[in-house]
């Protein structure tokens, strides 16, 4: 049985482990935002990582962003490296969860996660990487399970919004949802935008070992899903959405196989029927349509050599068009950008069997919010630990590694995050007319 200690005997809610990255520093800004919401109205926390000048900087950066004289007095420091085992043990047992942004995750996760376990604090993190959110999940789930503790993957972008995107969907069906796809498309403002190189690295490095995900995954030895309604089709590699109108491709990152194990878990835990699940990513017109050509190919051909790994990790900017940069987006870049997925879905309006004909009723949902990777990101993995916090009932019963779908299906995370910007709004139709009833599900 999970325990989640929100008492003295830990000294901090939430300790932020690799506070002073790109990510990181946001996620600092975003707890010291939501204090409040903690248990009791009160969170306490501490910022770690593995210079201390660097967690001091960060920590007076935020003060000045949040306006506040300063945070040093109610924010501690704890020093930690994840080469140092000792060290992680020693954060660990401060914390009822750790927030970890430590990444690439493949090179520094695992660690973490260890000591975690081994230590029972709780653990979060925004992962996008499946080959280590899945090798988690083989080898801690049962000790995780047999300690109490929750390790919770992929609660930023990455892959909040797709996972609960189809929980939510699914609760507003009314019949039994079999399908959905999600079409994503990210909008900048004026001055343009761009990811940090963290997660250029983190997406350079796991192309790179595509082929390891499938042997990993060969070890779970699970059975295929239960087909349950018409099969979802795939769609091309290339293709025009009706939809969102604009060029579409499939979407690389972790969504699908985060979903999939969802999915996975709702049906073996709760007896669910099972979503099939597509994922796709809107790039816009055919100008772009030619720019992703030119370096999708590029890419594909230097990920496979270590020199070529080398060379993309080097000029991030020149090998993605400036979608990459070891800066970062600037805050205004951030302010003027922002994300939705559009989740169209289908099944069988109640009363219909589903293992009968054709779908006959359809639904769309739309997540909306802020920025992605250091707005909306901050928001989900902060509102993911206030929901362990606040809401340790709700959570499954006993501890493991789990997504976010299986963690939090029956938690009001959805709700935080309505309130925080991120915005999940339903509408229904049927198969014979497109014409979306927005006001009926909320
Ligand atoms: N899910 C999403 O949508 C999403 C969004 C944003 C980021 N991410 C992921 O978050 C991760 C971080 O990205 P980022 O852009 O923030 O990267 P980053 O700026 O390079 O930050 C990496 C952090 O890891 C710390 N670190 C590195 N080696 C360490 C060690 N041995 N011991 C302790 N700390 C260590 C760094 O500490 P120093 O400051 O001391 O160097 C830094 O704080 C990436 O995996 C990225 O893909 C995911």
């Amino acid at each position: 049985m999970a325990r989640v200690e929100t008492t003295s005997s830990r000294p901090y809610h939430l300790v932020i482990f690799g506070a002073s990255g790109f990510t990181g520093q946001f996620v600092v800004e975003e707890v010291a935002r939501t204090i409040s919401e903690g248990p009791k109205g009160n969170l306490k926390w501490a910022v770690a990582g593995r210079s201390k000048q660097k967690l001091e900087k960060v920590l007076e950066q935020a003060a000045g962003v949040l306006s506040k004289p300063e945070l040093r007095s109610e924010v501690d420091i704890i020093v930690a490296d994840v080469g140092e085992p000792d060290s992680l043990a020693a954060m660990c047992k401060q914390a009822v969860i750790v927030l970890n942004c430590v990444g690439p995750y493949r090179f520094y996760g695992e660690p973490v996660v260890k000591a975690c376990v081994e230590n029972g604090a709780h653990h979060i993190d925004i992962s996008g990487e499946p080959q280590f959110l899945e090798g988690m999940q083989l080898n801690y789930n049962s000790e995780a399970a047999e300690k109490g503790v929750y390790i919770i993957g992929s609660c930023g972008f990455d892959s909040i919004p797709a996972d609960m995107g189809v929980i939510y969907t699914r609760d507003q069906f009314k019949g039994t949802l079999t399908a959905v796809e999600s079409f994503l498309t990210v909008s900048a403002g004026s001055d343009g935008g761009c990811i940090h190189d963290g997660t250029w690295q983190s997406a350079v490095y796991g192309f790179a070992d595509g082929h390891k995900l499938q042997s990993l995954r060969r070890k779970f030895n699970h059975k295929p899903l239960p087909a349950v309604g018409s099969k979802l089709k795939r769609r091309g590699t290339l293709f025009f959405s009706n939809e969102i109108q604009q060029y579409t491709v499939p979407f690389m990152g972790s969504d699908p196989s985060v979903v999939k194990r969802s999915q996975r878990f709702l049906v073996e835990e709760h007896q669910a029927t099972p979503v099939q699940y597509g994922a796709y990513a809107g790039i816009g017109g055919i100008g772009s349509v030619i720019k992703l050509m030119f370096a999708g190919m590029m890419f594909w051909f230097l990920v496979k050599f270590s020199f070529g790994r080398n060379l993309l990790i080097k000029h991030p900017e020149f090998f993605s068009f400036g979608l990459f940069s070891k800066a970062g987006p600037s805050r205004k870049q951030m302010e003027g950008s922002s994300f939705q997925f559009a989740l169209y879905g289908e099944g069988y309006s109640e009363g219909q069997d589903p293992s009968q004909g054709k779908p006959n009723s359809k639904i769309r949902t739309l997540v909306q919010g802020p920025e992605c990777g250091y707005v909306a990101t901050p928001i989900a993995m902060v509102q993911a630990a206030l929901t362990i916090l606040n809401e340790p009932a709700d959570l499954p019963k006993a501890g493991g590694v789990y997504t976010p779908g299986a963690a939090f299906a029956k938690t009001t995370l959805i709700d935080r995050l309505n309130k925080h910007g991120i915005q999940f709004l339903s509408a229904l139709t049927n198969t014979h007319n497109n014409n979306w009833e927005v006001s009926d599900c909320r």
